[in-house]
Order: C-alpha cells, then structure tokens, then sequence
C-alpha cells in the first residue's frame, strides 16, 4: 500500500504577526543568541522554551575545542528545562540565530540530534511543542508539533 507523509504549518511575513505571548518568545530567543558561545562556527543561535506555568527559559548553542563536544541551542534549553523543572512540559519553543557579520532574515530548522530530543520531550510529556523558527528579522514558520520535523522517529515506548 502506498502512503503518503504531509504536514500544515504557518508562514509569516513578521514576528508582528504572533499573537503576543509568542511574540515576547521569539524575542526571547532572539536576545539568547547572545549568550551563545560559537568562537568556532560564529554561527550564534538561540532558543527559548514556554513552560506550561507560563515562564520562559532560554538556552543557546555551547561550543567546545572538541567540536563534537559542542552541543546546540535547543539541546542545552530541553536539558535545563528537564533538569530544574522536570513536572512542568514545554508548550512552545522559539529558535532563532545571528551569524557573525551576516544577515539573519530566513528561519532555520533544529538539526536532527535536536528534533529527536524535541520529540522525546513530547513522548515523555505526551503533549506536543510548538516551535516557531525566525532569524533576528523577517518571516516566521509555526509548526505545531515537533513531531511533524522528525516522521518516523524513534519512540522509547520499544523498551517498555
Ligand atoms: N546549532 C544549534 O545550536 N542549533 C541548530 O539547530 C543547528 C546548529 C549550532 C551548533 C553549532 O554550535 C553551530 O550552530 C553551527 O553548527
């Protein structure tokens, strides 16, 4: 049988467009690229989380000397939020980037260490995320679930 994968999502033309509690979000992760420390890729990116109590957290990418060390915006936030609040769930989480000395206009997408941590979040909570992805300026995507960015991805419910 031949089956077919799609998913909707939304696209802005600007940050304006969110209603506002996910305005203040994106701006959060959009302030968080400064805390990134990337001397080795200058590519600063940042993430902020919504808790189910309605507070924000942020998290930005962490290099090491050992490359591999390294670990991204979005990983270093989903740790911390499961480390200090393990009771509460994420309901939305903001990504955004500065490149060093460059434009940073288009959305990027979490790569795919962080879309299986996404969705191990959602599997454990067993509440979907919403992630919205913009760069300082320019257009917006919503996606309303992490897991649409990782079809098929391996659920932890095979060691049950
Ligand atoms: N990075 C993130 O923090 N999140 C992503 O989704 C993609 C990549 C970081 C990892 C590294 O520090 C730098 O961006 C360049 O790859």
């Amino acid at each position: 049988m031949h089956q077919k994968f799609e998913f909707e999502y939304d696209q802005l033309a600007d940050g304006s467009d969110l209603a506002i509690d996910d305005q203040e979000l994106l701006e959060a992760a959009r302030k968080a690229t400064q805390n990134a420390y990337a001397p080795y890729s200058n590519f600063l990116v940042g993430a902020a989380a919504r808790l189910s109590n309605g507070q924000i957290l942020i998290g930005a990418n962490q290099e090491s000397a050992s490359f591999p060390v390294g670990v991204c915006a979005e990983r270093a936030l989903l740790n911390s939020v499961g480390s200090q609040f393990p009771s509460l769930t994420i309901t939305t989480m903001a990504i955004s980037y500065q490149p060093v000395g460059k434009d940073s206009k288009e959305p990027i997408s979490p790569c795919g260490m962080c879309r299986q941590s996404l969705l191990d979040f959602e599997n454990r909570y067993g509440a979907p995320i919403k992630i919205i992805l913009a760069g300082i300026q320019g257009q917006v995507m919503v996606i309303s679930s992490a897991s649409n960015l990782l079809p098929f991805g391996f659920d932890g419910k095979v060691f049950k």
